[in-house]
């Protein structure tokens, strides 16, 4: 089956915004990446948009399909409609087209040291730190994330504050606090609970909504103030 489709993208030449609009014909099965794709070999080459894996795992792909952030080459073009409204992720700045400026995103990922912390690393000497299913459970969801950002793009606080961590920032620092073998917490923790960490969270929930591995990060928040709050109590009777 095919039908005529319109993609009307919105642009950034790197001075001004508009609106351009793509007629092609789309057939069944079609993901708007393909579509993208479709319009840059044929119809326009100068158009910039981001890809890698076109199977929902580098996270490159995540743009704004009819207002919501989605991931392109996970999304069929039949499943939103013949008029599809392609635009940046929000939160972040555009450097060209669709493609945002994602430092900013990274750095607080960094922040948060997504990795695991032991107090005795041994790198001579490795040994075997065992788990229970049970404890790989408490974390496993949480490390699901491709780092999209389009969780990041529906946050409302993260559009109000530039300084807040933001959920994907928070959701790695769940996802090792939550690891029976680390021993970082007490970093994270500082960092979490402070003026640009869980307590700025509006509690819309928008980003378990959008994220395309079904991370739940606004579970992750919720779990973090839970962690964060101890941690606070606890740093008074020091
Ligand atoms: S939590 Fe979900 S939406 Fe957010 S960056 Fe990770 S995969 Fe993407
Ligand atoms: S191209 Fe890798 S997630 Fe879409």
């Amino acid at each position: 089956m095919e039908r005529e489709v319109l993609f009307r993208i919105r642009r950034f030449d790197g001075e001004k915004e508009y609106w351009q609009d793509f007629r092609f014909t789309a057939r069944k099965g079609m993901t708007v990446l393909e579509g993208l794709y479709f319009i840059k070999e044929n119809l326009d080459g100068s158009l910039a948009f981001r890809a890698s894996c076109r199977m929902g795992i580098c996270g490159s792909c995540a743009v704004k399909i009819n207002g919501k952030p989605r991931l392109a080459c996970e999304t069929q073009i039949f499943d939103v409609g013949d008029v599809l409204e392609i635009e940046p992720l929000d939160n972040m700045p555009v450097l060209k087209d669709l493609i945002v400026d994602m430092d900013g995103f990274f750095r607080k990922h960094e922040a948060v040291k997504p990795y695991l912390i032991r107090k005795d690393d041994d790198y001579e000497n490795p040994k075997e730190l065992l788990q229970t299913p049970k404890e790989l459970h408490a974390y496993y969801d949480f490390s699901l994330c491709i780092k999209c950002g389009a969780c990041y793009s529906a946050c409302p606080a993260s559009a109000t504050r530039s300084d807040y961590l933001g959920p994907a920032a928070i959701t790695a620092a769940y996802r090792f606090c939550a690891d029976s073998r680390d021993e970082g917490r007490e970093d994270r923790l500082a960092l979490v609970s402070g003026s640009e960490g869980v307590w700025r969270c509006h509690f819309n929930a928008e980003c378990s909504e959008v994220c395309p591995k079904s991370i739940e990060p606004a579970k992750a928040i919720q779990k973090m103030r839970l962690m964060s709050a101890i941690h606070m109590i606890k740093s008074i009777f020091r």
